[in-house]
């Protein structure tokens, strides 16, 4: 510990960066706690201030750590893995993860669907349509993690008007009371800067990133039944998936399957 190699091929920032790093994987370095200051660092490790910089800013890039102005460096929590290619639901991912999910209703009611909504549920989008609209602030074990509304076929899904959506999860809502099961759906994510009104939701400045996630969801029948338009933390996801190689007969190639602005 506190020593680093001058002779080793790797940066001394990079030696640093690993070393630290090590302390946060072996649980000495608890998220939320507040690491030595840059100062004490130096004389630790014996290294100038920009290689002790260089380490921080590594980590904090990765998400490891986290810079507060003027109250110092703390250690990150880890942020939620998400798998892309399983449909599940927000309840369901908390409780996997030992969370508790919490809602916390913003709007819920039938409004007028925008056309890019109507289009996404198979409706004729060139006439005004009404959908149920269902906007809430997503938490687990009581912190903000994103703002979703929901935009859902009515009058089909007139049953959750009854339902008190500040303690259901709406998939399970939605099989109980509409007989709808959701089966499959189509994924767009996008990076984006928070805008003031989720940033005071979100409780994170104005501008931090976020993903826009824009999900639209099929029944058991293949109808589409939601269209949701959601703002998660950039800061607290992490969305994986596990890749394989198409092939063919003349052999493997690589298949994109990426759009531009392909979602919906
Ligand atoms: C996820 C999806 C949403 C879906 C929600 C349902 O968060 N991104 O599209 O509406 O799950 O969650 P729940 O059943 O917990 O209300």
């Amino acid at each position: 510990m506190f020593t680093l190699s001058k002779d080793s091929p790797l940066p001394l920032y990079y030696q640093l960066k690993s070393d630290l790093e090590r302390f946060i994987e072996s649980g000495k370095w608890q998220p939320g706690m507040q690491v030595p200051s840059e100062r004490e660092l130096c004389g630790q490790y014996h290294v100038s201030r920009i290689t002790v910089r260089q380490a921080i800013t590594g980590l904090v890039n990765e998400g490891r750590l986290m810079r507060e102005q003027g109250r110092g460096t703390f250690v990150a929590h880890p942020r939620i893995e998400q798998e892309l290619t399983a449909l599940t639901s927000f309840t369901q991912d908390m409780h996997q993860r030992g969370k508790k999910p919490g809602s916390r209703v913003l709007y819920s009611g039938a409004q007028e669907l925008s056309a890019q909504a109507a289009h996404a549920l198979g409706l004729d989008s060139s006439s005004q349509q009404t959908g149920f609209v269902l906007k809430r602030l997503r938490t687990a074990n009581g912190e903000p993690l994103a703002v979703e509304t929901a935009h859902l076929l009515w009058p089909r899904c007139a049953a959750l008007v009854e339902v008190d959506m500040e303690r259901n999860s709406l998939y399970d809502a939605l099989r109980r009371y509409c007989d709808i099961v959701p089966t499959n759906a189509r994924q767009q994510i996008k990076a984006a800067a928070c805008a003031d009104a989720e940033a005071r939701l979100l409780e994170v400045r104005r501008g931090s990133p976020v993903l826009h996630i824009i999900r639209t969801t099929f029944a058991q029948n293949g109808e589409a039944f939601e269209y949701v338009e959601s703002v998660y933390r950039g800061d607290k996801y992490v969305f994986y998936a596990e890749l394989n190689m198409e092939t063919t007969r003349g052999g493997a190639y690589l298949h994109s399957r990426a759009h531009s602005n392909g979602a919906g």
